[in-house]
């Protein structure tokens, strides 16, 4: 039987840079917002808004605190020294890409410089370098939930318009930079993720605020407008690149067939596509004006701002896709399910990662088929994963049986969405190699196909480990996504 995935189709793994490569303030680089989130021990979380925003004070407080153990993301993994053993690594498992990010303040450390940081971008010329001797392809977000924090104290991040101009700064001395040496392209990371979480995506901090929302949804209309003109701009400077938008599409199911649920939920499937309708389609679509009106918001617009919305359109819609939820309008019904940066109402039919996230691999063909229903253009899906917590036995072996599971019915469902017609680019899986948690700053939470010896506090030798799961990955690669099981 020959393999449903097309010849060129793009396995790999992805990872953030803020999430991995630690020298956080080294070679020049910047703060970032990322930097100052604090690890959160499991008894304290009490919600992920808890852990995601943060008071002014907080937040001041955390930019001077220099205790490197507290802020995890500061540490990361040390991809910054060691990415020539971890690309070797990913090359031997037989990657055709690499998802990553740049790092903004490692680049424009406060963001307002007129030039550039050398050093930073020398760093990322050195990994893309190293990826090419392998003949793996970048694919490079600009933005994966982190900027200078210096914009998010001076402008309270994109609230402000004059975010627009400076990120413009940065997204066009890289792709000017890489131009011949990366040729996919993200602008902002699950960028519907700024609507729940406005200081995650966009530097925004709510406090004392009547209205958060309307900050958020501000917020995310200038890194719409940002995300188009990087597009103008990526393709005057080279048209071969090829820019995604990417969103965080976790799949709302109606509890019951009831049509009360059944709204319910598409009510709640509607705030991602929104933003994905708006970067693909290129304009606001028309039930949007009623979420706005019931969060009591006026998203304020400049003239212009339409025409650059509808004349830059994504070549490629990209998602994470971890999980399903339900909703239901019936309040006696309160049995809940954790998820990615998100919660909802348990669906009886699925089963449970140990950090409560409901597994469902149909429910990753389901969105598939109905977003290129919807836009007709490539998919491509660079987040998809198990967090789990491995054991790296006295033997040294680390036996993921489940993640391989988890990720072989997700590949599965994409032969089968293929095989129904979609068109997909490529599949990057969460965390290739472990890293520390975005939710929760917890390193605790594996995804990899590789471990990584650091435990939540810091300690360990940061010595790589091959997992059960490696092997068979490289074997689902040689395959072409065949060899499952
Ligand atoms: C996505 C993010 O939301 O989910 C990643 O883009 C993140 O940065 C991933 O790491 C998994 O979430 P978590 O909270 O388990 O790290």
């Amino acid at each position: 039987m020959s393999s449903q995935f097309p010849e060129n189709f793009l396995w790999g793994g992805a990872v953030a840079a803020n999430q991995v490569e630690g020298a956080c303030q080294e070679d020049g680089k910047g703060l970032s917002t990322a930097d100052v989130v604090k690890y959160v021990p499991p008894e304290e979380r009490k919600s992920l808004e808890h852990i995601l925003g943060m008071s002014r004070a907080e937040l001041s407080a955390a930019i001077l605190d220099k205790q490197e153990q507290k802020y995890p993301k500061r540490r990361g993994i040390d991809f910054y020294h060691r990415y020539k053993e971890d690309i070797a690594l990913f090359a031997e498992m037989g990657f055709k890409v690499f998802r990553m990010s740049i790092s903004w303040p490692r680049i424009f450390p406060d963001g307002e410089e007129t030039e550039p940081n050398e050093a930073g971008l020398r760093f990322y010329e050195d990994v893309f370098n190293e990826l090419r001797k392998y003949n793996i392809e970048p694919l490079v977000t600009l933005s994966h939930y982190e900027m200078p924090v210096h914009l998010s104290v001076k402008y309270n991040g994109w609230e402000s318009r004059e975010l627009i101009g400076l990120f413009l700064r940065y997204a066009d001395t890289v792709l000017r930079r890489y131009k011949d040496k990366v040729k996919y392209w993200l602008t902002f990371n699950e960028i519907n993720c700024t609507i729940k979480f406005p200081f995650l995506g966009a530097g925004v901090l709510t406090e004392g605020r009547d209205n958060g929302k309307q900050a958020a949804f501000q917020a995310l209309h200038h890194q719409f407008v940002a995300s188009a003109l990087t597009v103008k701009r990526a393709r005057e400077i080279n048209p071969e690149f090829r820019i995604g938008c990417m969103l965080a599409r976790k799949l709302v199911y109606p509890y019951s067939c009831r049509p009360e649920d059944v709204l319910k939920a598409q009510a709640e499937n509607q705030m991602a596509q929104f933003c994905s309708d708006v970067q693909v389609r290129g304009y606001y679509p028309s039930y949007i004006r009623r979420h706005l009106q019931e969060y009591g918001v006026t998203i304020e617009m400049e003239p212009g701002d339409e025409a650059v919305l509808r004349g830059n359109l994504a070549d490629f819609l990209s998602f994470s896709y971890y999980m399903s939820s339900t909703v239901s309008t019936d309040e006696s019904i309160t049995d809940r399910t954790e998820g990615n940066l998100s919660s909802g109402l348990a669906n009886p039919h699925l089963k449970s990662s140990e950090w409560g996230w409901q597994i469902d691999p149909i429910g990753l063909r389901v969105v598939l088929k109905e977003m290129h229903d919807r836009y007709q253009i490539p998919l491509f899906v660079v987040e998809n994963g198990l967090g789990a917590a491995d054991v790296r036995e006295d033997d040294g072996s680390i036996r993921d049986d489940y993640r391989i599971e988890y990720l072989a019915r997700h590949i599965e469902q994409m032969a089968e969405a293929i095989a129904d017609g979609v068109e997909l680019l490529g599949y990057t899986s969460w965390g290739c190699i472990d890293l520390i948690s975005a939710s929760t700053s917890e390193m605790r939470k594996r995804y990899g196909y590789i471990y990584v010896d650091q435990d939540d506090a810091g300690s360990g030798t940061l010595n790589r480990y091959r997992k059960k799961s490696f092997y068979w990955y490289k074997k689902v690669i040689a395959s072409n996504g065949q060899q499952l099981d």
